[in-house]
């Protein structure tokens, strides 16, 4: 009987060790938490003026466990239904604005400020979503200049 306990045992123990090494792989510079995360980051690549309700395009991927986050289209979509929160961080140029909104599909969830000069500005908000649900960042003035490689979108999921 403790015989077939300690091979049962050791069974399990390899087989969940090959699992595991199949699921998280190798490729992800040791971090073997990912496997069921929802979680992006991703900045602008260049200096650019936008009209008023246009989308942000932050083309260069930081990281996008779950991959929901879409560069193609710099939009989010919720894999699931569940609590989300999202994270931005505009640069400005001087005498140019850089008023940004978050897009819940299509309808404003928050906007954020901020006027002429070296700024920095965005926000973090909670938000519920239910699978499909889309979530990007839209320019909320007539011409906002989002100033080279340091601004960036952010978002992961709760629960
Ligand atoms: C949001 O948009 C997506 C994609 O168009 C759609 O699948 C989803 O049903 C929409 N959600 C709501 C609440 O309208």
């Amino acid at each position: 009987m403790k015989t077939i306990t300690l091979v049962c045992v050791v069974m399990c123990l390899t087989f969940g060790m090959a699992s595991s090494h199949y699921y998280y792989g190798h490729h992800d510079h040791g971090y073997h938490g990912h496997r069921h995360r929802i979680a992006f980051t991703a900045v602008t690549s260049s200096t650019t003026t936008y009209s008023s309700g246009t989308t942000i395009r932050f083309t260069t991927v930081k990281a996008n466990y779950g991959h929901a986050y879409n560069n193609g289209n710099y939009r989010f979509t919720a894999p699931s239904n569940g609590l989300y929160v999202f994270s931005w961080s505009i640069a400005t140029h001087t005498s140019y604005k850089g008023h940004t909104k978050l897009v819940k599909n299509g309808s404003t969830y928050h906007q954020a400020r901020c006027s002429s000069g070296y700024q920095q500005c965005g926000a973090t908000v909670t938000i519920i979503l239910h699978k499909h649900d889309q979530v990007w960042l839209e320019s909320d003035y007539s011409s906002i200049y989002v100033y080279a490689t340091y601004s960036s979108f952010s978002g992961w999921k709760l629960n």
